[in-house]
């Protein structure tokens, strides 16, 4: 897109903000779909796109530099040191709310999510959105409730489909650079609890704050959220997670049976020694193969388009090698953990 086609896709899609309707934005995480944070109806109508339960609170994103007082009830100091260390970026700081911020935004709970994206094209329309409205834009990932989240314009356009264009307005940003949603933590009781693991790290925490944050279930009444529901950005093929050292077992096995299926290993398929028994292309199209990448940024910025592809194989099932142990996997971890996950 040419400076002055952006820019106009800015100003249009804040336009539609502000006149109450929806817009998918690029993050550096994953896509969101947005909209005005202080329009209860606008916020309704992601729900609704959505399908998702109304007691799951949203994400609030602001500009950088926003002024927060209006919104939050109090900022503790630990909010502040974090968010000069890691605004904007894959951060969300959940923190008591003020009476301005709607409760159908926040399920109900007297804390709200705040983020402030790194992703230019968010910036630039969160500062213009400051301009013409309010500056909050309310965003969950843009995907059905409990489906792999976007992270290109496609995997939106996939989602959602007829609307786009129509009443959700998309821009793009092209394929975003994290790939796996921001890290969440609650500051709303008085100690740090990681709600969520992400790209920014507990270690990288503790180095800004002085305490190491608490794990959810080392805390009682955590509140709710839904990418800690057990099933979760799941595709709709079953997924399972195998060791390396059962990857040929479990293949072969599903192969000689006559099924189709898909994998996400670190081994190329010619290492991994799995082939489909039988000759040719036919044979050859019943194993699906993705090499993931061996360092955990560029694993983590690929595992949603990875896992798109796989699903769309048509595969009886998705074998996902285990990622490696160590506290750097983690965020990965849980999001295969949650995507292996059926109700
Ligand atoms: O990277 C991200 O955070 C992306 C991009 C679009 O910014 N957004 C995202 O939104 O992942 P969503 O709705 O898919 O996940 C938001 C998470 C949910 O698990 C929700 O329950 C939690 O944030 N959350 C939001 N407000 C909360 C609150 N007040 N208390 C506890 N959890 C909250
Ligand atoms: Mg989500």
């Amino acid at each position: 897109m040419t400076e002055d086609g952006e820019l106009s896709a800015i100003r249009h899609a804040a336009q539609a903000l502000k006149d109450g309707a929806l817009v998918a934005l690029p993050t550096e995480t994953v896509y969101g779909l947005g909209a005005d944070a202080t329009n209860d109806k606008a916020v309704q109508k992601i729900f609704t796109a959505k399908g998702r339960p109304a007691d799951h609170p949203l994400i609030v994103h602001v500009a950088k530099g926003a002024d927060l007082k209006r919104w939050v009830m109090h900022m503790p100091e630990a909010a502040t040191q974090l968010m000069a260390a890691f605004w904007p970026g894959p951060l969300t700081l959940i923190l008591k709310k003020s009476r301005h911020i709607p409760d159908l935004v926040t399920g109900n709970q007297d804390s709200v999510g705040l983020r402030c994206p790194s992703h230019p094209v968010a910036q630039a329309l969160l500062r213009e959105f400051a301009q013409v409205g309010s500056g909050l834009i309310a965003a969950p990932s843009a995907n059905k409730f409990g489906h792999v989240s976007p992270t290109t314009a496609e995997h939106v356009k996939n989602e959602f489909g007829a609307a786009i264009g129509k009443t959700i307005t998309l821009i793009d940003g092209g394929p975003c650079e994290v790939g796996i949603e921001s890290t969440i933590l609650d500051l709303s009781s008085g100690k740090p609890v990681l709600l969520r693991p992400g790209a920014i790290t507990p270690a990288q925490i503790a180095a800004v704050i002085g305490t190491m944050p608490f794990n959810r279930d080392e805390v009682e009444a955590a509140p709710r959220a839904s990418g800690t529901l057990a099933s979760h950005y799941a595709p709709r093929t079953v997924l399972r997670l195998v060791q390396a050292g059962d990857l040929k077992q479990q293949a072969d096995a599903l192969l000689n049976a006559g099924k189709r299926v898909a994998v996400l290993a670190f081994a190329t398929q010619a290492n991994a020694n799995i082939s489909p028994p039988g000759v040719g292309v036919r044979a050859a199209r019943r194993l699906v193969w993705i090499t993931a990448e061996g360092g955990v940024e560029d694993y983590a910025r690929d595992l949603y388009a990875n896992l798109r592809t796989l699903d769309a194989a048509g595969a009886a099932e998705i074998l996902v090698e285990i990622p490696p142990r160590g506290a750097a996997w983690d965020a990965v971890r849980d999001r295969l953990m949650r995507a292996a996950t059926r109700e």
